[in-house]
């Protein structure tokens, strides 16, 4: 599974990073600091969490 983050619609909400700190990083402005990474797969409820808790939608799960 990955993560493809659309890191330039980004509004700075954070709740990706309340919900799951250690896969959404925020850079020192408070924006999604990645734009995609892979997920393991003991990680992949965490990171579906944390990207339906992004009111804007900007976090993107592509499954392989
Ligand atoms: Fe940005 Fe959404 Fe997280 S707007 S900081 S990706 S909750």
């Amino acid at each position: 599974m990955k993560i493809i983050v659309d890191n330039k619609a980004c509004a700075g909400h954070a709740r990706c990073n309340e919900v799951a700190p250690g896969l959404y990083e925020l850079d020192d402005n408070g924006y999604i600091s990645t734009d995609g990474f892979d997920v393991e797969v003991g990680q992949q409820a965490l990171a579906r969490r944390g990207a339906k808790a992004c009111p804007e939608r900007v976090i993107h799960i592509v499954d392989e």
